[in-house]
């Protein structure tokens, strides 16, 4: 039933394959099963449901049957598109804002390196993993899980950080098959124009926080305090720490710091 209401959806797009499952435990691990024997670039799994949903830093993606959507692209390297593994997240992420747009026409905004955001609540999470062959890199699997529907967004006690959904921001219902499509168009256009300059010019122009003070963790030193001042050409958030001086981050997450601090912090539109 769904499956026919996906062929609906998503059979003129320039999608090489997909595979649909009612109910899976995780769509990547299915998509790393499948990279791992003969899935083609671009090949798509999706899910009505997920069970084990992973997320970032060993943190469990929550799944609401018929509100999330859940899915995984395969990406692996072939001769007409380039493989930057450092920017398959923003990929995603990409497809995602720039799907709210021009689809709903819903502002949203990639809080570094991970998350997309609607009115400064994260609406989406992306996912990436990599397989290895020996010491050789075979491909990724670029997984998107989004709160489509109000139903989506867990209850606020269990949130790592403020949660909403696409139809919060739209006051209406929304067909969750639809917002796949045209997240896929924008994955598509994107996959072959990765090294692009307009890939990063497009990442940088919807880049969360820029000007304001955040708090950056790279997992293993310290917190630090700094203002978002955009991205390095390797991807890194570009921050100007208190002190004057510059500081790349290249791996963790931040978090926006609140008003009262920023304000001695100097931070004007903070
Ligand atoms: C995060 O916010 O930390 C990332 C969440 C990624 C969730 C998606 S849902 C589809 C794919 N399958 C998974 O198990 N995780 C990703």
């Amino acid at each position: 039933m769904e499956s026919t209401a996906l062929d609906h959806w998503l059979s003129d797009l320039n999608l090489p394959t997909w595979r649909y499952y009612e109910e899976v435990g995780s769509t990547n691990d299915i998509a790393l099963a499948w990279l791992d024997r003969d899935a083609p670039d671009s090949a798509l799994v999706v899910a009505g449901h997920q069970t084990h949903g992973r997320g970032r830093l060993g943190r469990t993606w929550i799944s609401v049957p018929e509100a999330g959507l859940a899915f995984t692209l395969i990406v692996r390297p072939n001769a007409q598109s380039p493989f930057p593994v450092e920017r398959l997240t923003a990929l995603g992420a990409l497809a995602v804002t720039q799907a709210f747009k021009a689809g709903f026409g819903v502002d949203a905004h990639i809080k570094w390196p991970n998350d997309v955001l609607i009115a400064g609540r994260k609406v989406c999470g992306i996912l990436v993993e990599l397989a290895w062959q020996e010491e050789q890199l075979q491909g990724a699997v670029v997984g998107i899980g989004i709160n489509v529907g109000r139903a989506a967004v867990p209850p606020a006690e269990g949130l790592h950080y403020p949660a909403t959904s696409l139809e919060e921001a739209l006051g209406h219902p929304i067909n969750r098959w639809e917002v796949l499509r045209r997240v896929l168009e924008a994955f598509l256009a994107w996959r072959s124009r990765l090294t692009d300059p307009e890939f990063m010019a497009a990442w940088e122009q919807h880049l969360a926080f820029r000007g304001k003070w955040v708090q950056a963790s790279d997992g293993l030193n310290p917190p630090l305090v700094g203002r978002v001042e955009g991205l390095s050409p390797e991807g890194h958030l570009r921050l100007r720490l208190e002190d004057g001086s510059e500081y790349r981050l290249s791996a963790g997450e931040i978090r926006p710091l609140p008003a009262p601090f920023a304000e001695s912090s100097g931070g004007e539109d903070a």
